[in-house]
């Protein structure tokens, strides 16, 4: 046994293990993290990130293998468990952690008042607000804590996440993909709170797929593939390339793919779409066979944008045009039947119902297609299994078959999910709204693969993004929107990445 200094301010899980019906999610892993730095734990979608984290926080009794805290024995098996021991996370799913219609404050202090309460059912309300204050002055973010979490934007959402894991003990922070939602501004205010809480002996684990940030602040990292442990190393020891590789499994060839297929006319047109506060008199129109990309900074508007295009909104207004006709699209039904179709930013929450399976899911908005027209029922379930099992193939969606539940799926194939149903819907204008955030570099290919090949078939595509790559690799033209309004169009062939972030942060206003 190694003396105690050398044990002191680390975490070991050794040997760990676990299955779930249909899948051995975790092979004999090891990994180990420290005091005071970060470490990357990367890998494709379904590698077993998130299980192993769970794991580590608790959320699961049935897995093999041992957890050490400073070289003792911890025996995490339930969350309360893994919190005396000072390991907090905030899971990806950042929604199914917050109570939407509390407000900021209470969901920053929830554990505090349940624990404090023991029977004396008298919260100060004052005191409360004081609390979650000082830890929002703490991680320098302004988020009124008397606000309704369900008023909050994604970020928002999950900075709250964060201020309630450093208002406990927290030795230990996991952050499963916290950067997904951010803006590189939002961001850069996450990566100052890691350092200071690095610098306070805080060990922060980071999940991640955007492999340059990883750069900025992790000093280890750990690569899984297929539920075993790859590389366990300093991150300067791997170039970002040897990082893919590990990953993958194989060497990553050309990220965008190359385009096919003819521009046609003019065949989607939105006329001074207007949703007040949100959306300023937006007029924008697609050829067939056209990728469109919708650039601008996280908050430009670029969702609301999509919303109101898909009838989401109940206040927005405008005329939308099809082959020079107009379409009603005053709700998401309408719209459906008019041909649109909404790959949405938030999945979890409206592109995939999670207690549904794979295949309900896949086929759920083009059910009208294997629905069974005097023929018996049985034959539509097997024609719709064989277009589910397909988009699974195309997609390379993971999940041990397409009975499974949306739930078990891992994040990133989920995604995949929210995708994979509007291929088989047979639309004429897709609405792409950050189709590939949280997917893994290897999915990514797939997702622009997918677009490239509608848009090959004479379909619309509009492409909202704030990834400046994604613009320049993947559209013809492209809207920039600032503060709810375009600001810009611009052909891709003509225009660079500086140009792009120039209009997209309000420069040259025309
Ligand atoms: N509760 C569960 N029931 C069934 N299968 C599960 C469960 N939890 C995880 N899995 C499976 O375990 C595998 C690993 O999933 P995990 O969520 O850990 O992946 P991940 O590496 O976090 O991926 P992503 O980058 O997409 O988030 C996946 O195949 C997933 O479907
Ligand atoms: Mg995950």
């Amino acid at each position: 046994m190694a003396d105690a200094s050398e044990q002191a301010g680390k975490l070991e899980m050794k040997g760990i293990s676990i299955s779930f019906p249909g899948v051995h999610a975790l092979k004999n892993v090891d990994f180990a993290a420290k005091a005071g730095r970060a470490h990357a734990l990367i890998g494709a979608n379904g590698a077993g990130k998130s299980t192993l984290m769970k794991v580590l926080s608790g959320a699961y009794d049935h897995y093999m293998g041992e957890i050490r805290m400073d070289g003792a024995i911890a025996d995490i098996r339930n969350p309360r468990s893994a919190k005396d021991q000072g390991i907090q996370i905030v899971y990806q799913e950042v929604d199914t952690a917050l109570i939407p219609n509390l407000s900021v404050a209470e969901n920053i202090m929830l554990e505090h008042t349940v624990r404090g309460m023991k029977g004396r059912h008298l919260v100060r309300w004052k005191e409360m607000h004081a609390a979650a204050q000082s830890v929002m002055d703490r991680l320098n973010v302004s988020i009124p804590t008397r606000k309704l979490v369900q008023e909050l934007t994604l970020a928002e959402k999950q900075m709250v996440l964060i201020a309630r894991s450093v208002s406990m003990q927290c030795r230990y922070l996991v952050l499963d993909e916290p950067t997904a939602p951010l803006s590189s501004s939002e961001t850069e205010v996450l990566f100052r709170l890691v350092r200071l809480l690095k610098s306070e002996g805080v060990g922060i684990i980071f999940i991640s797929h955007r492999l340059p940030e990883l750069y900025e602040i992790c000093d280890d990292i750990t690569i899984m593939r297929d539920g075993m442990l790859v590389v366990s190393d300093k991150l300067a020891n791997l170039s970002q390339e040897q990082v893919i590789e590990h990953m993958l499994g194989a060497k990553l060839e050309g990220q965008f793919p190359s385009r096919v297929g003819r521009i046609g006319d003019i065949a989607f047109e939105a006329i001074d779409i207007h949703d007040a506060g949100k959306v300023d008199h937006v007029s924008l129109s697609v050829r067939s066979g056209e990728i469109v990309g919708i650039a601008g900074l996280v908050g430009a508007g670029k969702t609301e944008l999509c919303r109101a295009l898909f009838g989401a909104s109940d206040t927005a207004s405008g005329e939308l045009r099809l082959g020079g006709k107009r379409i009603a699209a005053h709700n998401p039904h309408l719209a459906v039947r008019s041909g649109l179709a909404l790959v949405p930013e938030e999945r979890r929450r409206e592109g995939v119902f999670v207690e549904e399976s794979v295949g309900a899911n896949l086929t759920a908005v083009s059910l009208s297609r294997y629905a069974a027209k005097g023929w018996g029922s049985w034959l539509s379930a097997a024609r719709e299994r064989i277009a589910a099992d397909s988009v699974v193939q195309s997609l390379g969606i993971k999940t041990p078959n397409t009975k499974a539940l949306v739930r078990n799926l891992s994040g990133g194939n989920q995604q995949k999910i929210a995708i994979g149903k509007w291929l088989l819907a047979d639309a004429e204008v897709y609405l792409f709204d950050e189709p590939t955030k949280g997917v893994d570099v290897g999915a990514k290919r797939d997702i622009y693969e997918l677009v490239a090949e509608l848009a090959a078939r004479g379909k619309c595509i509009l492409y909202a993004s704030s990834e400046l790559s994604e613009m320049m690799g993947i559209t013809d033209r492209m809207y920039v929107m600032y503060d709810g309004a375009i600001v810009r169009e611009l052909a891709t062939a003509d225009t660079n990445e500086e140009e792009i972030m120039l209009y997209s942060t309000g420069g040259l206003r025309t």
